[in-house]
């Protein structure tokens, strides 16, 4: 090894160590931007030193250099603009269509590196054949798997799980017609064709896995397509024989592995039933119109809203994918700060999946400057709720429905929080319209819930109007 080649071992080396403690300041808010910095930083050094070691072994002609710099700058923009422009609300289909992007470039690696040599396939070792084989597995699942998740949660495939004739049964054939193929590869035989099929029928199973889903679940789905893009991605660095990309590979898939396991307890889920599609399916009626069949549905004014909170001792806001939507963070945070200059206790109440992304609420309300002390998690508050006197819900619907609490639904068996135990509720959303399941919530009928209909944004200023009324 010469002082170049081990000049980028060590670079690769301060790469891989940018990715780990990137990871490791992604834990708390406070410290997460840093985080993602350091972690990019690491990236674009890997890839400089990518480019220095492909130079130095004359592997780029001028038509390579030209494609490099299309990629590098076309995928840069895109992912620039993309970055900026998206709304927060759809950042979980941006997630999703990322780690397509991984996937499937992931799995083109291994294609490319196989079409390479494939005039001498017999020469190839089998560790080689066999990370080419599972890169392109891995890689093609994740890649129309992420698509259909992704076009699940931008509504433009139903987010309803779509149960396909015999799709199980196909998934399995699927699999094993892949692995027959491959195990004809890994002797020598077959070629490129036989990569064709592996490749096919990845594709297949992806799409045909990730149907059946149900949108409840689709936040564990992209969790896990998310560590199968890391796998993707390591295999590739086997194929490359590139220790960084196997280190951030191997990272991403173990981050991902554990972000799936502690979202499926959150949702009070085994991962293989998720994965089976087994949710979602319930007996009771899902979609259309929300309705208040089960009950009378008791209406409220600002100004009463604003004297019950005004008056009560504990309060506890709960926040939802309404609030996001409405970017309502800066006016919750206003009417908590207002009551707690009241002299009210107040805290917030954190369900791990309220939103559309892992952390959603906690980055809105961190973005917002809300104090961390304030933020409580699900097992925090849920023994708090029976001594809160008002608990404000914001634009939340699923992760407050009792339904929960009952089999037979969409939500069945997930952990909610206990809103219903407080001594009064008051909900803040437009109308009685479902949530992200689809279900009526029941919620909305007990009798110690208000409803306060308005545009979260817009009842909070009022809130805060209202309150400032009784200072
Ligand atoms: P949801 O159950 O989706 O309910 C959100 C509610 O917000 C809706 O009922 C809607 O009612 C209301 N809303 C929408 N725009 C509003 C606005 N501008 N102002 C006020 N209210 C507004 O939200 P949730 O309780 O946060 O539950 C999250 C759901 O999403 C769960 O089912 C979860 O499984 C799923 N999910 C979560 C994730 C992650 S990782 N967090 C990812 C994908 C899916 P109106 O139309 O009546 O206003």
């Amino acid at each position: 090894m010469n002082t170049v080649d081990t000049v980028v071992h060590l670079v690769y080396l301060a790469c891989a160590t940018c990715f780990v403690l990137g990871l490791h300041l992604m834990n708390a808010p406070a410290t997460a931007r840093r985080g993602n910095q350091l972690s990019a930083a690491g990236m674009a050094t890997a890839v400089a030193a990518t480019v220095v070691v492909l130079a130095r072994q004359h592997r780029i002609t001028a038509v390579a250099v030209v494609v490099l710099l299309v990629g590098v700058l076309g995928g840069a923009i895109a992912g620039l603009v993309t970055a900026r422009t998206v709304k927060m609300t759809a950042m979980p289909q941006l997630v999703s269509l990322f780690n397509a992007v991984g996937g499937g470039a992931a799995a083109l690696v291994a294609l490319g590196d196989a079409v390479e040599r494939s005039d001498v396939p017999a020469a190839l070792p089998l560790r080689t054949t066999t990370t080419i084989v599972l890169d392109l597995f891995i890689g093609g699942l994740t890649f129309s798997g992420s698509l259909v998740a992704s076009g699940k949660l931008a509504g433009k495939v139903p987010g309803r799980p779509v149960v396909v004739a015999g799709g199980r049964g196909l998934v399995v054939l699927l699999g094993l017609s892949a692995a027959a193929v491959a195990a004809l590869f890994l002797t020598g035989h077959g070629g490129i064709a036989a990569l064709s099929g592996v490749t096919i029928a990845a594709l297949a199973v992806g799409v045909l896995a990730t149907l059946p889903i149900g949108g409840a679940d689709m936040p564990v789905v992209i969790s896990l397509l998310n560590a199968c893009t890391g796998t993707a991605v390591a295999m590739a660095g086997f194929v490359l024989g590139s220790t960084v990309l196997i280190i951030a590979g191997a990272l991403v898939g173990a981050a991902g592995a554990i972000l799936t396991k502690l979202m499926a307890d959150a949702m009070n889920r085994s991962i293989t039933a998720i994965v089976a599609g087994g949710y979602g399916t319930g007996d009771e009626q899902t979609g259309g119109p929300a309705t208040a069949a089960h009950g009378t549905v008791r209406e409220t004014t600002v100004d009463d809203a604003a004297v019950q909170l005004a008056y009560a001792g504990k309060v506890v806001i709960v926040p939802g994918y309404g609030l996001a939507a409405a970017q309502a963070q800066h006016e919750v945070v206003a009417l908590a700060q207002a009551l707690s200059e009241r002299g009210v206790e107040v805290s917030y109440g954190i369900h791990p999946v309220a939103g559309r992304m892992p952390g959603h609420m906690n980055v809105l309300l961190a973005e917002a400057n809300a104090p961390y002390t304030q933020l409580k998690d699900l097992d925090e508050i849920n023994p708090e709720f029976a001594r809160t006197d008002v608990v404000l819900v914001v634009g939340a619907n699923d992760v407050t429905n009792p339904a929960a609490r009952r089999p037979g639904n969409p939500v069945s068996g997930m952990p909610i929080l206990d809103v219903d135990k407080a001594k009064s509720i008051i909900v803040v959303k437009r109308s009685l319209g479902h949530g992200y399941a689809g279900i009526d919530n029941e919620l909305y009928t007990d009798p110690k819930t208000a409803m306060l209909f308005a545009d979260a944004k817009v009842g909070l200023q009022a809130l805060i109007t209202g309150l400032h009324a009784y200072a």
